[in-house]
């Protein structure tokens, strides 16, 4: 089993590299973080407060894209781990502006591969075994699964879709081929979709959770028949861990939750359990609530993953069900209501959703 001491995250600020840091710094007591994030949008230092073990946690401001700035903090902090969070994330806004889509998630992670390639690979800094480039991606590079299809697994041919897709495939591609052509020790991680605890509240969940607290209508692309695979953060943070700890150098794992419900299944859920945290609210039945929009173009039907090589290999298997991470999920966000008005009251939140459902016809 591999130890870590130093570690980089990259996009530390955002959803799940937030849940990761908390993660990591309860896990493990000797290992200290270094945790960089340009703070766009959806990366806040909101996400960030009442850390365990604050002291071995060091934000920095900062561009995975500035070269100079990676190599100072590879040097600096003598960092042996690489787990690599930070990009643009959202299909919707790669729809409306790709360019910054090509900037972080393909021109970031080649700056970060080049940073670690120089200094752990030419200046070797540490011995081979001992470093470790860790990338995150999605499950949305292989495209769409049409009803009987079996779903992804680490050999799926890539046919991304939306610009999210094809340049989180585009950035898959290059750690892998630094892997390849110069030996750098990297781990390849494909999620299907995440929901929890400080999710930017412009994503499915997130949004209806929030609208429905304010008895605004629920937005649902389409016929609300689009298929994911949702899986508990936390879930995933843990898969992570166990790549960083014990995955072959070199390897993909797909990581899924083993449930796929329909979009408008999921809200619906959803809308339940606000009834039954809330009987008293105006609001009740949320359901009805529920508005059907026009659809996202290109929008994927069906996303599913195989988890049986990170189960079989490293032990990994999801912990929480939907239901019960759907409960908590929910009464997080409750619980919380100082952490949506400082993220909803941001100027460019308002603006996206003028942007995206006004078009929609929708009032956001
Ligand atoms: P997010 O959008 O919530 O957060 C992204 C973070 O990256 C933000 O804090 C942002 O400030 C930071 N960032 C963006 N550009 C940057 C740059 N140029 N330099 C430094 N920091 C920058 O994203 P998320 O949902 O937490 O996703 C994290 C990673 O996991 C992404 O790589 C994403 O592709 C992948 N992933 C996400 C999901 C999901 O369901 N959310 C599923 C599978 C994989
Ligand atoms: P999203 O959270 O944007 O994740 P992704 O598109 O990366 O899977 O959306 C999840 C699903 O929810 C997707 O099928 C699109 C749908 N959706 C809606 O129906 N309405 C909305 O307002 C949003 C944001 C998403």
């Amino acid at each position: 089993m591999r130890t870590m001491k130093n570690i980089l995250v990259t996009g530390g600020a955002g959803f799940i590299g937030a849940n990761f840091v908390r993660f990591l710094l309860e896990q493990s007591a000797e290992t200290r973080i270094v945790n960089l994030d340009a703070l766009t949008y959806a990366g806040s230092l909101e996400n960030l407060k009442d850390l365990p073990s604050p002291e071995r946690h060091t934000f920095v401001h900062g561009n995975i894209c500035d070269r100079q700035l990676v190599d100072h903090l590879l040097r600096a902090h003598q960092i042996d781990t690489i787990v690599h969070f930070a990009a643009e994330t959202h299909v919707d806004r790669s729809i409306q502006d790709p360019g910054p889509f090509i900037q972080t998630n393909i021109v970031g992670t080649y700056t970060l591969l080049e940073a670690a390639r120089q200094y752990w690979l030419v200046e070797k800094a540490f011995p081979h075994h001992a470093v470790r480039f860790h990338h995150v991606s999605t499950d949305e590079v292989f495209g769409a699964l049409k009803p009987g299809d079996p779903p992804f697994s680490e050999t799926t041919p890539y046919a991304p879709n939306s610009p999210y897709a094809a340049s989180k495939a585009a950035s898959d591609h290059l750690v892998r081929a630094y892997y390849h052509t110069f030996g750098l020790p990297v781990t390849i991680s494909n999620c299907s979709n995440n929901y929890g605890p400080f999710q930017f509240p412009e994503k499915l969940l997130p949004l209806m959770i929030t609208n429905a607290l304010e008895g605004k209508p629920l937005p649902i692309y389409g016929d609300g028949q689009q298929i994911r695979d949702w899986l508990y953060v936390g879930d995933h943070c843990e898969a992570i861990y166990r790549i960083l700890e014990k995955g072959a150098v070199g390897e993909t794992y797909a990581i899924g939750g083993n449930n796929q419900p329909t979009n408008l299944m999921l809200v619906e859920t959803v809308c339940a359990i606000l009834d039954e945290e809330m009987p008293d609210s105006p609001h009740t039945p949320h359901k009805a609530l529920i508005q059907h929009v026009p659809d996202r173009p290109g929008h994927d039907r069906r996303y599913a993953m195989d988890i049986t090589k990170i189960s079989g290999e490293l032990g990994w298997q999801p912990r929480q069900g939907l239901g019960s991470g759907l409960a908590k999920t929910v009464q997080w966000y409750l619980a919380n209501q100082a952490w949506i008005a400082a993220i909803r009251q941001q100027q460019d939140y308002q603006r996206w959703l003028e942007q995206n459902y006004q078009k929609r016809g929708h009032k956001p």
